[in-house]
């Protein structure tokens, strides 16, 4: 494994036009290591003039730089590259990437990183595959489109995935020949910068991806209100969500939001237990519990109620939580101590609404931001701790026995992120397929995820579908051209 010494962290700063620099205000903030509650490094803190400089770069790139004229393989092959430097320094970017947030280097390592290779890899492939079309139009008219690359976006992040979620917006703004300037989390601005090196050694051209970490109010509210910002791209709270489009109508940029969940995971008692289990854990306490899709609802079949819980409790229990460092950990400190004090919040207003405590519902150890592995039983669909996501590894269990019944009360939620059955009867899962109102649907499984496979929600959850093809919906326009082939 890649040492302390070997990671030589750096004090942040500001990456605008292709060069590393501090701010204008010269204002640093610290960012912290959430398992030991200690300073990891200073950033330099970015706010409106800093985003204002990113947004001249990134135009000046797109307008006038080489990037326009880069031929579209030739995007692909930056990708590549861009890929294969992630792989290269994948130990150091887990270890970054776990320093930063807390999150365990196994999953970092078996995760995080794998996913983020995928989707360079998988965009890579896209630049000279994205054409228009020629249309058989009425008169002596040729008609053809064109599929241009937005402009300028604008990529504000959360601290949950931190890396992945910047690649998942960078990737394939660059497939599509954007220039970007992007906000990462002010919990967690490392590996983002570290990405910035990468890209620049790649060949990327200076200007077409700065990075400018802040403050949400400060640095991320200026680019989400920018006049010259062409596309607004959001992952986070939908309270921020909501403050973003209010922004972006300044000079109406398009906007896509991916935001929270309450997703149901729903367990009949025709599926096979022990995968459920497995899935109920994953679904709940990957990550931390702080995963916007997680299974923070879990429904389950009256029949199998007693026997599941007692098999979920034995295995919440006895999940290894600590060092997040340490390879045989499971499951680690949660980001920052804002969010530790919120999950512990929820857990303490559950108690007061009456639901009962299976496990955990309390901090680990004395140091660091550790929450025990937390299960809930006899929970009402009504008690705010069904109702608000958490964020933590915090899970609600709610008993039902008629399908129709477990169909409506998933779908009452203000949310619609994902959703996930456990069943063997292909006709029930496919039923609920059909009937629950999530971008999502995971049958048998959960957490799974592909570069390829569209994610992202319905009603509060957001609109627009990052990944795969649909991604490029997001970071292109369409240009209609048409010539007079009559007289
Ligand atoms: P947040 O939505 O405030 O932060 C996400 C990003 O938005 C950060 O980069 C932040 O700096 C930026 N931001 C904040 N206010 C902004 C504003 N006014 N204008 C522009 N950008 C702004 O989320 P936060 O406060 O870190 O977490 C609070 C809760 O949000 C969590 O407990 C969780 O429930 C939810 N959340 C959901 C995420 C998801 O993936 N859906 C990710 C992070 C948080
Ligand atoms: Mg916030």
């Amino acid at each position: 494994m890649i040492t302390k010494e070997q990671l030589k962290i750096k004090p942040g700063k500001l990456f605008i036009d292709g060069k590393w620099v501090d701010s204008v205000s010269s204002k640093t903030f610290s960012t912290i290591n959430p398992a030991t509650e200690e300073v990891i490094t200073t950033v330099a803190e970015g706010d409106k003039g800093d985003i204002n400089l990113a947004v001249v770069a990134a135009r000046k790139a797109f307008e006038d730089g080489p990037w326009r004229k880069t031929d579209a393989r030739d995007r692909g092959k930056i990708l590549l590259k861009i890929m294969e430097l992630v792989e290269k320094n994948k130990e150091e970017l887990a270890r970054l990437e776990t320093l930063d947030n807390g999150k365990p280097i196994s999953e970092t390592t078996a995760a995080d990183l794998p996913l983020i290779v995928d989707c360079l890899l998988y965009y890579a492939g896209w630049p000279d595959k994205i054409h228009g079309e020629t249309i058989p139009v009425r008169g002596e008219f040729l008609n053809y489109t064109i599929r241009e690359p937005v402009g300028v976006v604008g990529q504000i992040i959360p601290w949950n995935f931190p890396l992945l979620m910047a690649v998942w917006k960078i990737a394939p703004a660059i497939a599509c020949g954007n220039t970007m300037v992007l906000k990462p989390a002010e919990q967690t601005p490392l590996t983002a910068l570290r990405f910035g090196e990468i890209c620049q050694e790649a060949g990327l051209p200076d200007g077409v991806l700065n990075i400018v970490p802040g403050y949400g109010p400060t640095a991320g509210a200026a680019l989400a209100e920018h006049m010259d910002v062409d596309k607004i791209a959001f992952t986070g709270e939908y309270i921020t969500g909501r403050l973003i489009m209010k922004a972006a109508s300044r000079n109406l940029k398009r906007v896509s939001l991916e935001l929270g969940g309450k997703s149901p995971n729903i367990v009949f008692a025709d599926s096979d237990m022990d995968s459920a289990v497995n899935g109920a854990m994953t679904g709940i306490f990957f990550n931390q519990g702080e995963v916007c899709c997680a299974g923070s609802r879990l429904f389950l079949e009256k029949s199998i109620h007693d026997e599941f819980i007692d098999k979920l409790s034995n295995k919440a229990s006895s999940l290894r939580v600590g060092n997040p460092e340490d390879s045989s950990t499971q499951m680690g400190a949660q980001v920052s101590k804002e969010q530790f004090d919120k999950i512990l919040g929820y857990i303490d207003s559950g108690k007061q609404e009456g639901a009962k405590l299976v496990t955990g519902g309390e901090r680990f150890g004395d140091k660091g931001y550790f929450i025990r592995p937390t299960i809930f039983d006899e929970v009402n669909n009504n008690m705010k701790i069904a109702r608000e996501e958490i964020f933590g590894p915090v899970v609600s269990t709610i008993t039902f026995d008629d399908i129709n019944e477990v169909t409506r009360q998933s779908n009452l939620s203000i949310y619609g992120l994902a959703a996930a059955v456990w069943t063997k009867d292909i006709k029930k899962a496919h039923k609920l397929a059909r009937d629950l109102k999530a971008g999502t649907i995971w049958i048998n499984t959960y957490n799974t995820f592909d570069a390829g496979s569209p994610f992202g929600g319905f009603k509060q959850s957001g609109f627009g579908r990052e990944l795969g093809i649909h991604s490029l919906e997001l970071y292109t326009q369409i240009k209609s051209v048409w010539i007079n082939l009559g007289t």
